[in-house]
């Protein structure tokens, strides 16, 4: 199955590897509907084995990444239909979190205004985060009588500070990309007029290496945080010898003989040259 040509709530644009993929509601600054859930799990869907994307990027049109779930189609229109909230916190829960955080190639949110609520979720689920430092972040949940649901109370303990995560989530205050950054919520702020390029740079830099091998260590890094010591050996350990058969570019032996035979490049330093 084909993308469709247009989605009502996403934009989808493939260039050079890279998959923009633009939550696009601006008029409702990419409020998360039931709707934009349907069409973001569709996408997800498409481009994970899309051959022709090595490198997804999210991102939300106009000035917000996304003001989180939207309160009016999300909550309130499904308050008393309880088949269709089904639906919807279904689709919601497998395309922010289980088809973006284990998606098959690297993904970078790229943050580009007004961050709320439900977002924290894609953001936490793509590998990257680059913000502009002057978009907004806030839990503000509280402010209006919930508490962070769906996963968002887990990804903020996971991913923030524990003060900064209680301070966030229960004064609802805002914050900015500098702090973001600070606070290791997003891997790195830049000035708005930088973003994409700083964007399009970590994409091609992250195009320079084994799919697989990328996909098996972002995947190994999730993973061990919840394991014991001894199970995340084994499990490194298993899925290290899995590498070997499953690399397609035999990057370790073809590493190893141009490091130490043909002396070519430092891996500590540099990519294995000839992928672009
Ligand atoms: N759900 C539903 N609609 C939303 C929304 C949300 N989360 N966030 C924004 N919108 C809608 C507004 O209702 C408004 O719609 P309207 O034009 O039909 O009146 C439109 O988007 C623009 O919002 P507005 O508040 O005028 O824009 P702004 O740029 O002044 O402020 C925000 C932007 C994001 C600061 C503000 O809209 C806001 O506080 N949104 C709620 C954020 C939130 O609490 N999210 C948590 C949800 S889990």
């Amino acid at each position: 199955m084909a993308l469709k040509p247009s989605y009502e709530n996403v934009l989808v644009e493939k260039k050079e590897g890279i998959a923009w993929v633009t939550l696009n509601r601006p008029e409702k600054r990419n409020a998360m509907s039931p709707g934009l859930c349907f069409d973001m799990l569709e996408v997800l869907t498409e481009l994970n084995t899309d051959p022709d994307v090595r490198v997804l990027v999210l991102t939300g049109a106009g000035d917000a990444f996304s003001a989180g779930m939207d309160l009016r189609l999300f909550f309130r229109a499904l308050d008393d239909k309880p088949y269709e909230r089904q639906l919807a916190r279904d689709a919601d829960r497998r395309w922010n979190w289980y088809k973006l955080a284990y998606f098959s190639k690297p993904t970078i949110a790229m943050v580009n205004g007004y961050c709320f609520g439900g977002a924290f979720t894609p953001l936490c689920a793509c590998d990257f985060a680059i913000a502009a430092d002057d978009a907004v972040f806030g839990l503000s949940e509280v402010n209006w009588g919930i508490l962070p649901g769906g996963l968002v109370s887990k990804v903020v303990a996971d991913f923030m500070p524990l003060r900064k995560a209680i301070y966030y989530s229960v004064t609802g205050r805002t914050f900015d990309g500098k702090e973001a950054e600070k606070i290791g919520l997003v891997s790195l702020a830049v000035p708005r007029a930088r973003l994409k390029d700083e964007v399009t740079t970590l994409a091609k830099d992250l195009m320079t290496k084994s799919p697989e091998v990328l996909k098996a260590t972002k995947d190994a890094i999730r993973h061990v945080r919840s394991m014991p010591v001894d199970q995340a050996y084994e499990y490194l350990e298993a899925k290290s010898e899995s590498m070997r058969f499953r690399d397609g570019l035999n990057t370790r032996s073809r590493g190893m003989e141009e490091f130490l035979d043909k002396k070519t490049y430092r891996p500590g330093l540099q990519p294995m040259p000839g992928r672009k």
